[in-house]
This record gives structure tokens, sequence and C-alpha cells, in this order.
């Protein structure tokens, strides 16, 4: 078990493309950190300069209290899962799982302890004398968990391990992966685009943008609180909505004066009853209804032409082209400055 410390560290690839631009963070032992963000903004390189596979152009990364800088990959006591499984074809499940140790001459009652202990967890054991072309893409991931798992390392590193999955089976091994880590309780840094996953998996979530730490914080902590317009739009699904604070109404709403961008997330839009005049001013007319089952989204248009969208129970039937007033309570709006940083009240 360890902490992973990384100092102010920098990529640059060839002269002058900046992947990463001075990241700094501490991983406390055991815990999860997931790094999301967006395709590009380098979370892979980040990864691969934790690991030994991509040399650091500046900053210190320390495992366990080791700056590990100039060290090859497998001094480094970490193991790494990918999407691709990048298990050996032509040996069976139970070998690619004793490959790791034997090459650092664990003893052999050692080595099928550990894979029997691996199998069981894994739920691998009817699979161990199967070569992976036997096994489903589930099975294969399952099987490169455990040949992580067997090395008993001081951490794991994930780099969008779920991606070739289908969506059902993405899901399933989300939830044992997150069950597998908290038992183990290995310090682990997991890589991914997909908000969902990084919000079910991490203890605390670190959101890239461009090569920089744009927010550090617990998932609620960033859905709760995000500190600019980028985690307020990166977090949650369907993203918050950001509009101009001009035109409409005020009502019982006190805007800050530097307000550049009003954010507001689809749950906490309703249609108003305009009888009432609770409204806030938002009129919008709807586009498209998407029933995603137990709710739908509605997607509409405001007065000014921004793209406005909120969730309504999904059996609600709301015709194409109406127009709705839509209100919210007036502690659920979010206020941004022309920087895109949350203004707090
Ligand atoms: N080997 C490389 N040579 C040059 N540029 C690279 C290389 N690897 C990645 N990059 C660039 O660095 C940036 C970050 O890439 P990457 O870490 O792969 O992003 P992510 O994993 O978040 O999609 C991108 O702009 C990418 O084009
Ligand atoms: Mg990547």
């Amino acid at each position: 078990m360890a902490t992973i410390e990384l100092k102010d560290v920098r990529k640059t690839y060839g002269a002058n493309i900046e992947a990463i631009k001075g990241v700094s963070l501490d991983i406390a032992d055991g815990e999860m950190i997931v790094l999301v963000g967006p395709s590009g903004c380098g979370k892979s390189t980040l990864l691969r300069m934790v690991a030994g596979l991509e040399s650091i152009t500046g900053g210190d990364v320390t495992i366990a209290g080791r700056r590990v800088n100039a060290l090859e990959p497998s001094e480094r006591d970490i193991a790494m899962v990918f999407q691709n499984y990048a298990l050996y074809p032509h040996m069976t499940v139970r070998q690619n799982l004793a490959y790791g140790l034997k090459n650092r001459n664990t003893p052999k009652d050692e080595i099928d302890r550990r894979i029997t202990e691996a199998a069981r967890a894994l739920e691998i054991e009817p699979f161990l004398e199967r070569k992976p072309r036997q096994l489903s893409g589930g099975q294969r991931q399952r099987v490169a968990m455990g040949r992580a798992i067997v090395r008993k390392p001081a951490a794991f590193l994930f780099d969008e391990p779920l991606s070739n999955l289908d969506a059902k089976l993405r899901v399933q091994m989300r939830v044992e992966i997150r069950r597998l880590q908290r038992s183990l309780a290995t310090t682990s840094i997991y890589v991914t685009h997909d908000q969902m996953e990084a919000m079910t998996l991490a203890d605390r979530l670190v959101v890239l943008n461009a090569g920089r730490i744009e927010q550090v914080g617990t998932p609620i902590e960033l859905y709760e609180k995000p500190a600019t317009t980028f985690v307020a739009t990166f977090i949650g699904s369907p993203s918050m909505n950001l509009m101009k604070p001009a035109g409409g109404s005020r009502n019982n709403i006190n805007w800050p004066s530097n307000v550049a961008t009003l954010g507001i997330r689809p749950e906490d839009l309703v249609i108003a009853d305009a009888s009432a005049g609770n409204g806030f001013g938002a009129k919008v007319q709807v586009m498209a209804v998407e029933l995603v089952g137990a709710e739908s989204y509605v997607h509409g248009t405001t007065e000014d032409g921004s793209a406005i969208v909120f969730r309504v129970p999904g059996r609600s039937i709301i015709p194409i082209g109406e127009m709705l007033e839509l209100t919210a309570a007036p502690d659920r709006f979010y206020f941004f400055d022309s920087d895109g940083k949350r203004i707090t009240t």
C-alpha cells in the first residue's frame, strides 16, 4: 500500500506540444482517484508518467515515499490495466496470471495461492484452463484485472479499462471494480472520459482540462459545487444548462452584479404554472422529447435562442412546438463570472 504524490508534473511532446502543464496532487493510501476529462486533455499522458511508460519533462512523481522519475516501470511496484487486455493468446488464463509472478521468481506454492485467491474474488475459477480466445470480453477483462491483483502492487493504474465492453457489461464491471478496489484497499488511479463511470468509482475526482487540473473533489462536491462552467457542464447528465442572465423577470432571485452566465441543472427546472406567475422568465419552445425510461428529457429553445434541457416523468405528454414557462427554486441557480468561475453567494 502506498501514497502517490505528483508535484508540478509537466510533459512536453517534441518541441512544443504541452500535454501536461503543471499538475500537483496528493493521493492517499488506499484511495481511488479518477482522472476524468474530454479526449486529448492529457489523462493517459499523466497516467503513463506515473507508470513509467512516458518520460517526465518536469516535476516529481513519488510512489510510497520514493521519487520514481528515473525508475523503469518494473521498478515502480505498480500494475496497469488497459482497455485492450494485453493477454498472451497462446497461454491459458492460469499461465497468464502466473506469468508476472514467475518472472519475479515467486515460489510455486505462493503463485498457486495468489491465483486461487484472485480467481475466487473475480469469479473466474471455471476458466483457469481456457485460452483468452475462449472467453467473452467481460471475462477477459476480469483476467486482466486478475493479473494486476496477483502481483499485489503498491498501486493499480487503469486506463479506460471498460471502454471496449458493451453498455450493460460496463456497468456490471464498474460495480465489480469498485467492490474489489474497496476490499483490497489498494491505491488506484483510474482514467476515463465517462463522467458517469467517474462519479460512481471515485473517492475523489480530478477533472482535467487541456493539461491542467480544473477541480479536485468528491463526486458530490463537484456535482453540487462546480468551480467553473467547464466542471459544471462536464459532471452531470444531461449537462447543466448555461444561459445569459439578460431578459426575463428576476423575481425572488438575487443576481450577483458580476454574473456573466447563469447555470441550472435539468433536474431543477420545473414547468411553471403561468397563472401563478411564479416563472423566472424563461419561455421555452419544446423542440424534442427523449423518453429514456423512468423519465424524459425535454429539449427546448429559449427566446434568445439558447438550448435548454429539463427532465420530466417518463410518461408526461408534452407536444413538440408547445411554449412553456419554466421555473426553479431560487437556491438552485449557479452564477458564473466572465472567466467561467463560479461566484459563491
Ligand atoms: N506520443 C505523442 N506525441 C505527441 N503528442 C502526443 C503524444 N501522445 C499524446 N499526445 C498529445 O498530448 C495530448 C494529450 O493526450 P492524451 O494524454 O492521450 O489525452 P487523453 O488520454 O486525455 O485523451 C493530446 O493533445 C495528444 O495529441
Ligand atoms: Mg487516453
